[in-house]
Order: C-alpha cells, then structure tokens, then sequence
C-alpha cells in the first residue's frame, strides 16, 4: 500500500507523483494484456524485467543523442521519469512483416520490407487504436506538423540504433512501438517503455517461426514459455550494454 495517490494506472503500468512536480514514478506490472485487452493474464518476473530494459536502453539511446523522459531506477520496478504530456499517438516501426500488417495487407510473416516502415496509430482503446492516414493525422492535430515530422525523424533514428542493438545480442527486431511526450518547456521526448511487451524480437539463432519469438507475441499466441523468453532479452541486452 502506497502512501501516495496513483495519477494513473495503464495496463502494464501505475504512474505516480513524487515531490518534485516535474518527476513521476513509473511502477511496471507483471500485467499482460493483448487485443485491445480481451486477453489478460500475468508474466512472472515481467514488471522487474521490462523495466530493467527500457532503463537500460533509454539511459543508451540518451547517450546517442536521443532526448528520452528516463531519470533513473530506483527500484528493480521502478523508474523514475521527467513528466510529459503523452501524445495520444502510438508510433510503430516495421522492418519485416508481422502482426497486423501481415493481417491488413497480406504480406507473409517475416518478408524484409525495402525500407522501415514508420506508422502513426491513435492511442485510443475505445476506438481500438485505428491506424492514421497522414491527413488523418493533421486533421485531428494532435501534434504540430514540425513535430510529427521530428517524431517520425526521431523513430526512424531510434530504429537504427536499436536494430543494430539487438543485432549484436543475436536477435532481429522485426518492429516496434513508441510514445512520445512534450515536457514542461514543450520539448519532444522519447517515453513509455521500450520492452518485449513493445517490441517483436526474434531469436536469430532459431529458424523455426514458433521458436525465434522472444517477446509478447508468445503470450498473444499462446507459445508457452514466456518468462524465460523475456529473460533471455534482458540477459542479452544488459550483456550487450555492459560491452559497450
Ligand atoms: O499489432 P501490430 O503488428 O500493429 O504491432 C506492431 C508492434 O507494436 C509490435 O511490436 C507490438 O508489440 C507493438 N504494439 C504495442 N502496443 C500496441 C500496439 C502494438 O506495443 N498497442
């Protein structure tokens, strides 16, 4: 039981106050949840780990260059952040087909697209987080143009990074998913979590299609052995980051 008013709970995560108005707790949960929370269930150990990571490669990627909202963590679950106003957009990068892309347009699981495909998403779970076309996008004005054009530079940016990342580790990253936040001076900010609850990672070493998947795919299909898949990144990624 915590002292202090929870501001909100997400799915996957409780933010708090602190003291300090412009810092916030993030407290990750063993919560899963998939399509549009219809499936619910709980990974072991899943809280400590997603965090663990995201921590890890936001504190990199800042060291690149790229403005994120990590302060520190303060406990194994526990992340401290700069307070942002979350856009309301879920941004999605894909370098090879999966999810529902594969569902939308038919390409076959696992085709390498010619570029990274950058695709914007409206963070709204009662409308089931419709894709958003470019003039969509304007029309709704959820963010200026000058900033959806820097998001998009932004998550391409990361995309290189991190590909190369977990290339290193031995694992593809097929796609992923971004928030972005503004903070009190109106900077844009990299937030959320970047995790295997938001990421497609696949084992390199493993061709089978069931085998290779080491993130939230395995609850979504019901693969068994999720725990240990999400183990297996967070070793490889603290591995990685300490070879740095
Ligand atoms: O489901 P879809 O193929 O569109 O997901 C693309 C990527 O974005 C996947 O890595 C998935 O885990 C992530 N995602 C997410 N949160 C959502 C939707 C997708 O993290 N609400």
């Amino acid at each position: 039981g915590s002292m202090v008013e929870k501001l909100y709970e997400g799915k996957a995560k409780i933010l708090y106050p602190t003291e300090d108005e412009e810092i916030l707790l993030t407290y990750f949960k063993d919560d899963a949840t998939a399509f549009n929370a219809q499936k619910r269930g709980q990974i072991r150990g899943k809280g400590e780990i997603n965090c663990a990571i995201s921590a890890a490669l936001f504190e990199w990627l800042e060291s690149l260059g790229i403005p994120t909202h990590y302060i520190d963590r303060p406990e194994r679950d526990r992340m401290r952040v700069k307070a942002v106003k979350i856009l309301p957009i879920e941004v999605v990068v894909r370098n090879i087909a999966a999810g529902s892309l594969c569902k939308q347009t038919g390409l076959p699981e696992g085709k390498i697209l010619p570029y990274p495909l950058v695709e914007f998403y409206l963070k709204n779970d009662a409308l089931g987080d419709p894709l958003l076309t470019r003039d969509r996008l304007a029309i709704l004005e959820l963010a200026t143009p000058q900033q959806l054009e820097q998001i998009e530079a932004m998550a391409l940016k990361i995309n290189q990074h991190l590909r190369e990342f977990f290339e290193r580790c031995g694992i593809t990253l097929v796609d992923f998913k971004l928030e972005f936040g503004l903070d009190s001076g109106g900077q844009l900010l990299l937030a959320d979590e970047i995790s295997p609850d938001t990421c497609r990672l696949w084992d390199k070493a493993e061709t089978d299609p069931k085998a290779r998947v080491m993130d939230k795919d395995r609850f979504r299909r019901d693969l068994g052995e999720v725990e240990s898949a999400y183990q297996r990144v967070q070793q490889r990624v603290l591995e990685q980051i300490a070879q740095l």
